[in-house]
């Protein structure tokens, strides 16, 4: 099965660069940068990645950006996932950024964009991966900052294929945003948000995105399962799910395999991902293999999944049939 998953062409659709900061790169950047952190190993800072919920978690990823400053500093992040996810097969990937988390500390908006899409260039000459971007906006942040980052976004958007929305869900429904995501479709953006799992009225937060937002896809946004109606929409309008089995495990203390198994009986284009690979110390191979190990999934069940991940990616469909 090892064989089977890292030999299986992959796209994944659901990772935010900075969770894929590694504890030795946080540590060295830190210093490079003349940061002072309170864990001063690797080990030490594994051990605080100690999360049980959505916030806790949160607490540390932001504490964990305070060491990106340079423009070489967002290109060696995303450069080294770029390496790993080819290295696990991944042949198509899509991110999302946090521009706010940066940019909050003075970081300027084209530093953290022109290092990361250097990155890409690169990975697509050096290491054949394919990659497009997606920006998101912290949903704990005010509208009219989300609206200024989608301004500041545009001499880039070339290079941004999606917007999100991502951060503390409480109190923060998708209507809060209503105005700039739809700024962001006039401007040509695809768009997805998050629904994190067994969020306070996540139901609510799910029927905003599909009926006031119409987003094209959503984040996590498993309890969906909760609302046969919900589930009948997704179908119907073919919006996908990117799931996250092992961040769940971290998060809401369960692989969510039996609610994966259900989507994928129900029709629902559900996909699996990685979310924040550092911090919950498993990429996408180590996903689909717990989905395997502990949930009973079968090559047909991954097969299906990861065909799923092609199908609703925001790439162009002669690029898509390359995968298919
Ligand atoms: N959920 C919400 N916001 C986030 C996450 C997540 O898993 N990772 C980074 N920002
Ligand atoms: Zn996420």
């Amino acid at each position: 099965m090892h064989q089977f998953i890292a030999g299986l062409p992959k796209a994944e659709l659901h990772v935010h660069l900075e969770g894929t900061l590694e504890p030795e790169h946080c540590l060295a950047l830190a210093q490079r940068n003349g940061i002072s952190l309170e864990h001063k190993t690797p080990e030490s800072l594994i051990r605080s990645y100690d999360f049980c919920d959505l916030s806790s978690f949160l607490k540390v990823y932001y504490s964990g950006i305070r060491v990106l400053v340079t423009e070489q500093d967002f290109f060696e992040l995303a450069f080294r996932y770029f390496q790993r996810a080819a290295s696990d097969g991944v042949v198509y990937v899509e991110v999302f950024f946090d521009p706010q988390a940066h940019t909050m500390r003075g970081i300027p908006f084209d530093v953290i964009i022109q290092g990361i899409h250097r990155a890409q260039c690169e990975a697509r000459t050096a290491l054949g991966l394919e990659s497009n971007l997606i920006m998101c906006f912290l949903r704990d942040q005010s509208a009219e900052s989300a609206s200024e980052h989608l301004t500041m976004s545009m001499p880039f958007n070339d290079w941004i294929v999606g917007v999100g929305l991502d951060s503390d869900e409480k109190n923060n429904p998708p209507s809060k945003f209503a105005k700039v995501f739809s700024d962001a479709r006039d401007q040509g953006y695809q768009l997805t948000m998050h629904c994190d799992v067994n969020q306070v009225n996540t139901l609510d937060h799910i029927r905003e995105c599909l009926d006031l937002i119409k987003v094209d896809r959503i984040d996590h946004g498993l309890n969906c399962l909760e609302d046969d109606q919900l589930c009948s929409a997704l179908v119907e309008r073919g919006i996908g799910l990117t799931i996250c089995p092992v961040s769940n495990r971290f998060v809401v203390q369960s692989l969510t395999s039996d609610a994966i198994r259900s989507l994928l009986q129900k029709g629902v284009k559900v996909t699996v991902n990685s979310d924040d690979p550092a911090y919950f110390r498993a990429y996408i191979n180590e996903n689909l293999m717990a989905l395997i190990d502990e949930g009973g999934f079968t090559k047909e069940d991954i097969k299906r999944l990861m065909t799923n991940a092609f199908e609703i990616a925001w790439l162009p469909g002669r690029l898509k049939a390359k995968y298919l």
